[in-house]
């Protein structure tokens, strides 16, 4: 569950807000996608929700946590996997794990289950005694998801997951986050790739230019004024689309 209120965020020098009075509800049990166009302030967003931004300005509640008050307990209810992971090159696969699973308690039976679980699933069993710098992009986010999966968050936050896969991996990356949600927690992810919005989530939420501009259900959305019968694809062009919704 994440609840942002009126968050806003102004990098250094720059002229305008990256996001600007965000207010947003992500309710438990939900997949949520993030939408927008590049620059529109996804990361920015994802990045105060799980505590390695601080907003100038307003609220963030995670599980009940709020970021400021509270960061671990919070952080420790959230898994997250960035759009670009940082893991340790030197490190193996294996190693890795179980640091995370240290950092984050989690028990010798219960982490092995989980991580035979989720290697088997993506394959990366025969791999995981290697080091993370020999393997590919697309390994690498495997391994950044297992990671951010092994103490079993209620919130689970990937920014742009599915860039840089292949089918079969964007498949189980899909298949990873109903499972989430089937068992009760949240799933958050921004992704630019509409189809895959329109097929995962129960709810989106559109950003432009540091604002949401819509959210709601695909239904909901799609009964909004001028949008009626719209795809995904051509509501977000719309909305989007500087001057093309509003002119008419
Ligand atoms: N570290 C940074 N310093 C300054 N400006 C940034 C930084 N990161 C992002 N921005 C700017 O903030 C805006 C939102 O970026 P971002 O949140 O990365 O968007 P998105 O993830 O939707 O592509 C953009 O205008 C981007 O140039
Ligand atoms: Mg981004």
């Amino acid at each position: 569950m994440i609840r942002l209120k009126g968050v806003s965020k102004r990098y250094r020098g720059a002229s305008t807000f990256a996001v600007q009075d965000l207010d947003l509800e992500v309710r438990p049990g939900e997949i949520f996608g993030f939408l927008g166009p590049n620059g529109a302030g996804k990361t920015t967003t994802i990045k105060m929700i799980v505590g390695l931004l601080k907003p100038d300005r307003g609220q963030v509640s995670v599980n009940g946590h709020d970021l400021a008050m509270d960061p671990i307990a919070a952080k420790h209810s959230m898994g997250f996997v960035p759009d670009k992971p940082d893991l340790y090159p030197r490190l193996t696969g294996l190693e890795y794990l179980n640091l995370i699973g240290d950092v984050y308690g989690v028990d010798g039976p219960t982490r092995t289950r989980r991580l035979d679980h989720y290697l088997d699933m993506f394959q990366l069993g025969a791999v995981v005694g290697d080091l993370i710098q020999s393997y590919s992009r697309g390994m690498q986010q495997k391994l950044a998801l297992t990671s951010a999966l092994l103490h079993a968050p209620a919130l689970f936050i990937l920014d742009e997951p599915m860039v840089g896969l292949d089918p079969k991996s964007s498949h189980l990356f899909k298949e990873i986050m109903r499972e989430h949600v089937k068992q009760g927690n949240t799933v958050f992810f921004s992704t630019h790739v509409l189809e895959v919005a329109e097929q995962l989530c129960n709810r989106v939420g559109i950003i432009n230019q540091g604002k949401l501009i819509a959210c709601g259900s695909m239904e909901e959305l799609r009964r909004s004024p001028g949008h009626a019968g719209s795809s995904l694809e051509k509501l977000f062009l719309e909305l989007t689309d500087e001057g093309g919704f509003y002119e008419e």
